[in-house]
């Protein structure tokens, strides 16, 4: 975070030491799997090495239950290499953005040109089910930060590419899109917040993808978003949210969004 380090430096010496402890020198696509998602990695291809976190420049063991903690490099069945980071830093850990968008830059750096970033989420739509996974078809910021700093004025239109959304929806017709709320969190949000968020656009709550999505973009990578629908948001759901259910509406959903995933990422 010290204003003198460029975080591009970090993240190239990031992407040195997965390219040097995996031996592949370039990975295609890249996957930051959050809560509900950790499978998907043993169903996506032939694993060619997995390392801590805590090994890789500018990482940190993830202090959150249901994150894997480790940055993975798979071998996709056609070829391609994906690197999955189960290790993600929230924004609520305090611990600044660009500690936050390190692993999308990383990601950046290893060459992968895809980023598929997933999350567990709370929905807004009553339609919605706990184990519902949701495409995301944009984003409203709520953090009051950015990944970028200084005068970078970019774009932000088509963020979350209508053409991969397209892609997953051959793979699963059925699937539903959503705008995707970034509180800052860690405390799940007030009925109010959660009436303010629908008022103005939103469909699903969470705490991290928008700020990653930014960085992915600025690093210049095509964006598809998922969130678990773990649970309804405050209010929208009768009963109180609790961190352990969230945990459990994602192991029950694993296995079917584990595949989904899977399936989507070999139609890419
Ligand atoms: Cl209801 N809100 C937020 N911000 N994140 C969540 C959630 C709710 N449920 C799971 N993750």
């Amino acid at each position: 975070n010290e204003p003198a380090v460029d975080p591009f430096d970090v993240a190239r010496d990031a992407a040195a030491v997965i390219a040097d402890r995996s031996g592949i020198e370039r990975h295609d696509v890249a996957l930051t799997l959050g809560s509900g998602w950790g499978k998907a990695a043993d169903l996506l291809g032939e694993t060619v090495s997995e390392i801590p976190a805590a090994d890789v420049p500018g990482f940190s063991a993830s202090a959150v239950p249901g994150h894997s903690g480790t940055v993975r490099s798979i071998r996709l069945a056609d070829g391609r290499h994906a690197l999955v980071i189960g290790a993600r830093t929230h924004y609520y850990e305090g611990h600044g953005v660009r500690r936050v968008v390190h692993s999308v830059r990383t990601a950046a750096a290893t060459g992968a040109s895809v980023m598929v970033l997933t999350n567990g989420a709370g929905g807004i739509k009553e339609t919605w089910t706990p184990g519902t996974p949701v495409l995301i078809s944009d984003h409203i910021n709520l953090t009051a930060d950015s990944p970028l700093e200084g005068a970078t004025f970019i774009d932000l239109t088509d963020l979350y590419s209508a053409r991969l959304r397209a892609v997953a929806k051959t793979v699963d017709p059925s699937l539903d899109e959503g705008v995707y709320t970034q509180f800052r969190g860690p405390h799940y949000e007030t009925p109010a917040e959660v009436q303010m968020a629908k008022a103005i656009g939103g469909h699903i709550v969470g705490m991290s993808t928008a700020l990653e999505a930014i960085a992915a973009r600025q690093a210049g990578m095509e964006i598809l978003g998922f969130s678990l629908i773990t649970n309804l948001a405050a209010g929208i759901q009768k009963t109180p949210l609790s961190h352990t259910e969230v945990l459990e509406a994602g192991k029950q959903a694993e296995p079917v969004i584990a595949d989904l995933l899977a399936r989507v990422v070999a139609a890419l």
